[in-house]
């Protein structure tokens, strides 16, 4: 994509995440909704930079979904705006439509149709020209294309789902918790297309409650609660800011082992430390990185 566009040109911030600037291909501001009187999503803000993939980490009834859903045009904000590719996605859904793909959580394939066919029927929708071949060769699904949807594995369903995203080979990629209840090999599949859409040059916005998968795969991850996002930042800088930095100290008596956790920057650590060295008996120390799940916790009080 090029910046010869004065609208792009004015959105062009510099992120936490490679400190370069970059164009910006989803801007949400403000966005507030509500079902009935309560309050899902609170008036939140954020940008996915082009290239990025961003993480959106919360626990069930955080307000992921609902976010979803107004930056694709589903739900439209009770206040605030969701600019997708420089378009209000409010006022002009179908042009943001032609350029993103969307993976929602409920899984929607026609289960009587075959992979083929399900991918075919979602091309049609579409003007430009598409080799469905070819996006099943993407998900690795070449020898189940002739099979009904409702005879393959949920991993193998959900493959076909995000390939379905990709039908119109979109700029924009929405993933509403595409690895959930998948096994491990299943999800890392999920995780290797993304990771091939995002070495295109596609832009993500992935939602997941796996702090792992948030971790190992986004750019800058924004972590949701109650409808708030109450920090955005790049994993690291995330654990570096907020996370404590632990030590563990293995000791051994006899058969029995006994185990300690020291936080590193505390004052009684010093002393315990010494103590434990004195009395012998150390077997091994670790440092331990703060996780995300202990820097969520830490900030919302909550787990994952
Ligand atoms: N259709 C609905 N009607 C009423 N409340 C809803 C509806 N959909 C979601 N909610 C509520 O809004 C909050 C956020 O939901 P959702 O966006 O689905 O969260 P997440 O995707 O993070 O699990 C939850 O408390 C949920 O119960
Ligand atoms: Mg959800």
């Amino acid at each position: 994509m090029t910046v010869d566009n004065p609208y792009k040109v004015r959105n062009t911030y510099v992120t936490g995440y490679s400190g370069s600037a970059h164009v910006m291909m989803i801007e949400a501001t403000g966005l507030t909704y509500r079902y009935g009187d309560f309050v899902a999503v609170d008036d939140i803000s954020f940008s996915v930079a082009e290239g990025e993939i961003l993480g959106f980490l919360g626990p069930n009834g955080a307000g992921k979904s609902t976010t979803v859903k107004m930056l694709t045009g589903q739900l439209v904000p009770a206040r605030g705006v969701a600019t997708v590719l420089g378009t209000d996605v409010s006022r002009h859904p179908k042009a943001v439509h032609e350029r993103i793909g969307v993976c929602f959580e409920e899984k929607n394939l026609y289960p009587r149709m075959t992979v083929r066919e399900n991918l075919q029927f979602f091309a049609d929708l579409f003007d430009r020209s598409v080799d469905v071949d070819e996006l099943i060769r993407k998900v690795d699904l070449e020898k189940w294309a002739s099979e009904r949807a409702e005879a393959l594995s949920k991993g193998m369903q959900q493959r076909v789902m995000v390939a379905r995203a990709l039908v119109n080979d979109p700029d924009v990629l929405f993933l509403d918790e595409p690895t959930s209840g998948l096994d491990p090999v299943s999800a890392e599949q999920i995780r290797e297309i993304i990771r091939a859409e995002k070495t295109r040059g596609k832009t993500v916005f992935l939602t997941t409650h796996n702090m792992a998968e948030a971790d190992a795969l986004s750019d800058r991850v924004a972590f949701i609660n109650e409808g708030r996002i109450v920090a955005l930042d790049t994993p690291e800088n995330l654990k570096l800011r907020l996370g404590r930095r632990l030590l563990r100290v293995r000791t051994r008596a006899g058969d029995d082992f006994a185990e300690e956790v020291l936080p590193l920057d505390d004052d009684a650590t010093p002393d315990r430390m010494g103590a434990l060295l004195r009395a012998g008996g150390i077997a091994t120390v670790h440092t331990l990185e703060a996780t995300l799940e202990e820097v969520f916790i830490q900030l919302t009080g909550r787990k994952l």
